[in-house]
């Protein structure tokens, strides 16, 4: 998604501009701009394609000013030309923006009557020459701002520089995030901490309708109704420090690598040594009573979601809905009184997930969220957050942050089937006992990694792949497919392994590769009763399976990786691993953009 800062100072800000875009660069972008003002007078530089480009065209241009603002752009209205890249500049104002304009198309209408044609095809420029407008007319900067936030309708966030105020930048906020910085006589804006790690950890968030005039030594904040208000500042976690690829390819190749840890201090959070068990966050309900859980996410998030339906149905006896936020939050759900409805997300700011959070609210859910980013918006408007200990996740592809959030359903599962004593403590101490071993057979499962390249080598030249699993295996294997789809651009299905033979067996002709996730587990002979089908037609197994679901196998497959022995409850969070790695090592083959796939945005926040 689009990236945003802007910052306003009394240093030269251009290189610091481009040097924050790089730190957002992992939203997934096609275009880049900055624009500064020099002597009161706006001027920009924009490029299609990487931030190499716009760096480029500013080694060939440099620009100067003490105050700037900059974006990376992630298509939505118009394809991604310099033309349409940001900043828009309309008359003296130029602006950034993420997210959507609803009714842009309503106001480039009533502009183009009055002979104001737009140059680009963006509902930003929309907002700048309303601005322009609003100011040729008269009226201050706040009262055009105040005016402008009247009458776009969406979700969005935008930074504005005007000529007319050299010492000002102006930035509004609707459910997009925005997060404003303080330094010592300067002063930033982003659209998240991570884009002002390194320049400054005081953070405030503004909050949905906010507007904001900001200037070198701090910022006035207004909410929707116009009204100032003090948004707290804060002292944000993220540091600079720690984004960096270390001695790793790709992010993606150093996330996967972090899979132990993720785990590890997530389970630490929740089950601390010195706690002598569990220790969740206290719930605004009593979990032996809820009546019903419902859980909401969307991509990898959602597959969490998937498998924590299976442990808190099994375990904890509590009826479970999943669903994913785009259907969710449109559909007329029938949700009990006193029920409870968890969000999860890495980002905590995908859209259609915070719109559903939003719609659960409104009917009277309690809500819970499962978040990587502990100062995201949905943390903020939770009842309670569960977080995930992954530590920032730069790749877009999600993967050290889903193994969190598995980690940490499994300890609510677990802690609420306790409290709903539908769990032995034998049980109880079994499950916690493998989710401690967790972090030591995830890097088991990475030393072997390389086991996997020849696999990989022969699915790079596959048309489609076939994922299967059942179980909590069948949304591993829907986290496969999808993984594969996302960054080698290989076309690929995850399906519940019963299901193949009501449609999928149709692909397998020979030569076609079918991963099977088949842990040693209560659904193993069904799952490889269907690889035998697709064998039948000619399909090249890859059975991912422990050495006891290996020998019981034969030497049927294809190809078999041996996981390790575990628990088949936290089977799941382990098998993640190879599923990803696969994904990683075929796009590896295929030469592809692996942190940043094409059309790909790390984290979604428009419809
Ligand atoms: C995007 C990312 C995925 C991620 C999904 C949900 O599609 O590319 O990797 O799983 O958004 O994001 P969230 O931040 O809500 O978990």
């Amino acid at each position: 998604m689009c990236g945003i800062v802007g910052m306003i100072g009394n240093r030269p800000v251009a290189r610091l501009l481009v040097e924050s875009l790089k730190r957002l660069e992992y939203r997934g972008y096609d275009s880049a701009g900055v624009a500064t003002l020099v002597d009161g007078a706006l001027h920009r530089r924009r490029a299609a394609g990487k931030l190499f480009a716009l760096e480029t065209a500013l080694e060939a241009k440099p620009l100067a000013g003490d105050i700037g603002i900059g974006h990376t752009r992630w298509a939505t209205h118009g394809p991604p030309t310099v033309e349409n890249a940001h900043p828009h500049v309309a008359g003296k104002v130029s602006v950034v923006h993420n997210g959507i304009i609803e009714n842009h198309q309503e106001i480039r209408t009533e502009l183009v009557a009055l002979e104001i044609h737009p140059e680009s095809q963006t509902d930003t420029e929309i907002v700048a020459l309303l601005l322009n407008k609003l100011l040729d007319d008269g009226a201050t900067p706040e009262e055009a701002m105040r005016q402008v936030m009247a009458r776009v309708t969406g979700a969005f966030a935008f930074v504005v520089m005007m000529e007319d105020c050299p010492s000002t930048l102006f930035a509004a906020r609707r459910a997009s995030p925005l997060a404003i910085g303080y330094g010592e006589g300067e002063m930033f804006v982003g659209s998240d901490a991570l884009a002002l790690a390194p320049l400054t950890r005081r953070i405030s968030y503004l909050d949905d309708g906010d507007w904001a005039i900001i200037s070198a030594d701090g910022a006035r904040v207004f909410d929707h109704h116009g009204a100032e208000v003090e948004r707290a500042v804060t002292l944000s976690a993220v540091s600079g420090a720690l984004i960096g690829k270390g001695n790793y390819r790709h992010f993606m190749e150093k996330e996967m690598h972090e899979h132990p840890e993720a785990a590890g201090y997530t389970l630490f959070h929740y089950n601390h040594p010195s706690n002598g068990g569990l220790a969740m966050p206290e719930m605004p309900f009593d979990p032996a009573t809820l009546p019903k859980l419902t859980i909401v996410a969307a991509g990898t998030s959602s597959f969490s979601g998937m498998i924590a339906k299976y442990w808190f149905e099994s375990l904890a006896r509590l009826p479970v809905e999943v669903d994913i936020a785009s259907e969710f939050r449109y559909r007329d759900t029938v949700l009990p009184e006193g029920g409870a409805a968890m969000f999860i997300s890495q980002s905590g700011e995908s859209l259609d997930t915070l719109m559903a959070l939003r719609h659960a609210r409104e009917q009277d859910q309690h809500i819970l969220a499962i978040v990587n980013v502990p100062e995201s918006t949905m943390a903020r408007e939770a009842d309670v957050v569960l977080p995930t200990l992954a530590g920032p996740e730069i790749g877009v592809a999600s993967t050290k942050a889903f193994t969190g959030q598995l980690v940490a359903l499994a300890c609510l599962a677990l802690d609420w089937a306790e409290k709903r004593g539908t769990v032995t403590p034998e049980r109880s101490a079994g499950i916690l006992k493998a989710l401690e071993h967790l972090p030591v057979q995830m890097a088991e499962v990475l030393e072997r990694e390389h086991d996997l390249v020849p696999i990989c080598h022969d699915l790079s030249h596959a048309r489609d792949v076939l994922y299967l699993g059942r179980g909590t295996s069948f949304p591993i294997a829907l986290e496969g497919a999808l993984k594969l789809k996302e960054i080698s651009y290989i076309h690929a299905e995850g399906y519940a392994a019963g299901e193949m033979k009501h449609g999928p067996i149709a692909l397998i002709e020979d030569g076609v590769p079918v991963v099977i996730v088949a842990p040693s587990d209560q659904w193993f002979e069904k799952a490889i009763s269907n690889v035998t089908e697709a064998m039948a037609r000619g399909g090249r197994v890859v059975l991912l399976s422990d050495s006891d679901g290996i020998a019981r196998m034969g030497n049927d497959a294809t190809w078999a990786f041996e996981m390790p022995d575990c628990d088949p409850f936290v089977a799941p969070i382990l098998y993640a691993l190879p599923v990803q790695l696969i994904s990683y090592h075929t796009a590896l083959e295929k030469g592809t953009d692996v942190d940043q796939p094409r059309n790909l945005a790390k984290s979604v926040t428009v419809e």
